[in-house]
């Protein structure tokens, strides 16, 4: 009997240490250290984010059975700081009235809906419902803090009235109107609807067939008020998002600054105007989260783009959310422009502080931040910033071009590229202040950079696959020098 058990134990362990492991995380090649990815498997769209009682909530369009995009579900992470992520049981799963796009969440505070069935507020989230490109709305509610849902009998409850792409509805209380009011993507255009319950909606409004880029189809709009800087001017801003049409190729996010009457949305602005809250080839359907803690507007986007997302080269999991960006109305000598700006929390991650000067080399070991500070009357090269670099001799370039006075990033170096030919490429972001002073804020994490500059009012996030992790940095100018006012960098730590 003793030895049978022996015999079996021994059995047990070998078979336990032969099986394949799952690699680590942080051991994966471009799994990124400091930003959120899926635990495997394909990841597109933040879904459902949505703040209560202490948690963060972020819901994603995730495939759980591929690396590519396929039958839509809302994976499910939570976090208390925006910045460690712990993964739940998937939210919601296709049914026979369609496979699950995006859409939004909401806490539905005075049980409006009446789906409240304990002591916790109902979580109500709104999704999209696709079965072959027919698109309906449909909600599910939760009443445990979001940890299972359960789908409304009433799905869908908004029908489609025979429109090719009706997707992706956001929700939020609007207290002046007293009602709920949701904005969806109808190819073209924005539609608002609202209702008293979450449940029943009727249509108010519609903005956008002639205003702002119309390089692709509409998707994942956001509608928020925000008070602009030293002010005490309220104003409503609508991002929409775009795929193709981007400032520098297929996806981005588009905003517009305007007014929202409780029915619809209106602007000033030249309906010829286009603004992107990120230049980069990587950020898009980013949207904010609903019921944040001290009236902050937290964004968050997915860093990828459709050129190639499908394509990238990781191998077990697919695509990473950009940093939880603050998001802020600032004047600029453009006029009022949308800011986004890391979020504190970020800082958490920070090691020492050192100097940045020319002419030295840094070494960070593949996770940095760091904030340069250019005059750019006392600066004579056409071309400057910093180069980030590995022994593969591969090279991320992210600067400046005085001649087209320009912001860039230059990724035509800096790894792998094969996978497409949309990949590799320079991309360029206009300035909206006219300042002497050049303001460069820089997030590098394994595979990818955020840039913030000009406290934010022009970004640009790109992602990049080196054959070795990058190791080091330096400044770079070209045809003259650059002069800093100040520069330093912090080592980052890792989430893992
Ligand atoms: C945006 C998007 C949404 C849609 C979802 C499908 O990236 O196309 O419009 O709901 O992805 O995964």
């Amino acid at each position: 009997m003793q030895q049978l058990f022996y015999t079996l134990l021994i059995t047990l362990l070998t078979i336990a240490c032969s099986a394949p492991k799952e690699k680590q995380p942080e051991r994966e090649a471009h799994r990124l250290q400091f930003h959120f990815t899926p635990p495997s498997g394909w990841m597109n769209d933040p879904n459902g984010l949505v703040y209560y009682d202490g948690e963060y909530h972020l819901f994603y369009q995730h495939y759980p059975d591929s690396t590519v995009w396929g039958p839509m579900h809302w994976g499910h992470a939570i976090s208390r700081d925006l910045i460690h992520w712990e993964h739940q049981p998937i939210a919601l799963y296709p049914d026979s009235i369609g496979t699950i796009f995006s859409g939004s969440a909401v806490v539905d505070e005075n049980n409006t809906s009446g789906l409240q069935t304990g002591n916790e507020k109902a979580l109500i989230a709104m999704f999209t419902y696709d079965k072959k490109g027919f698109e309906t709305q449909g909600i599910a509610y939760s009443n445990d803090k979001g940890r299972t849902w359960t789908k409304h009998p009433n799905n869908p409850v908004i029908k489609n009235p025979g429109e090719q792409d009706y997707r992706d509805p956001k929700i939020f209380w609007h207290e002046a109107s007293a009602h709920w009011i949701l904005s969806l993507a109808v190819k073209d255009r924005i539609e608002f609807y609202r209702s008293k319950n979450l449940i029943d909606w009727e249509k108010t409004g519609t903005f956008g067939r002639e205003y702002g880029n119309h390089g692709g189809v509409w998707e994942c709009p956001d509608l928020f008020p925000l008070t602009a800087e030293g002010t005490n001017d309220t104003h409503w801003v609508l991002l929409v998002s775009i795929n193709p049409g981007g400032p520098n190729g297929g996806s981005a996010t588009q905003y517009f600054i305007g007014n929202f009457d409780g029915k619809t949305f209106t602007t000033d602005a030249d309906p010829s105007s286009e603004r992107w809250i990120d230049w980069g080839p990587d950020n898009y359907a980013g949207v904010t989260w609903s019921n944040a803690p001290d009236g902050r507007k937290i964004f968050i986007g997915w860093m990828s783009n459709w050129l190639y997302g499908q394509a990238v080269p990781t191998e077990r999991w697919r695509s990473a959310m950009t940093l939880p960006r603050e998001l802020s109305l600032k004047q600029t000598a453009a006029g009022l422009r949308l800011s986004s700006l890391p979020s504190p929390e970020v800082n958490r991650l920070r090691g020492a502080r050192e100097s940045v000067t020319a002419g030295n080399t840094y070494t960070y070991g593949s996770l940095a931040e760091l904030q340069l500070t250019v005059d750019l009357a006392a600066s004579t090269a056409n071309d400057f910033g910093v180069e980030f670099f590995n022994a593969a001799n591969e090279v991320l370039r992210i600067g400046y071009n005085r001649s087209t006075e320009r912001i860039c990033i230059d990724r035509t170096r800096a790894g792998k590229k094969a996978f497409s030919d949309q990949f590799a490429g320079v991309h360029y972001a206009a300035r909206s202040s006219d300042s002497p002073t050049l303001k460069l804020h820089l997030y590098i994490d394994v595979a990818s950079a955020e840039l913030f500059a000009d406290d934010g009012t022009t970004c640009m996030t790109s992602i990049f696959f080196p054959n070795e992790d990058y190791t080091s940095f330096r400044l770079f100018a070209e045809g003259g020098d650059v002069t800093l006012t100040d520069g330093f960098w912090h080592r980052l730590t890792s989430v893992y």
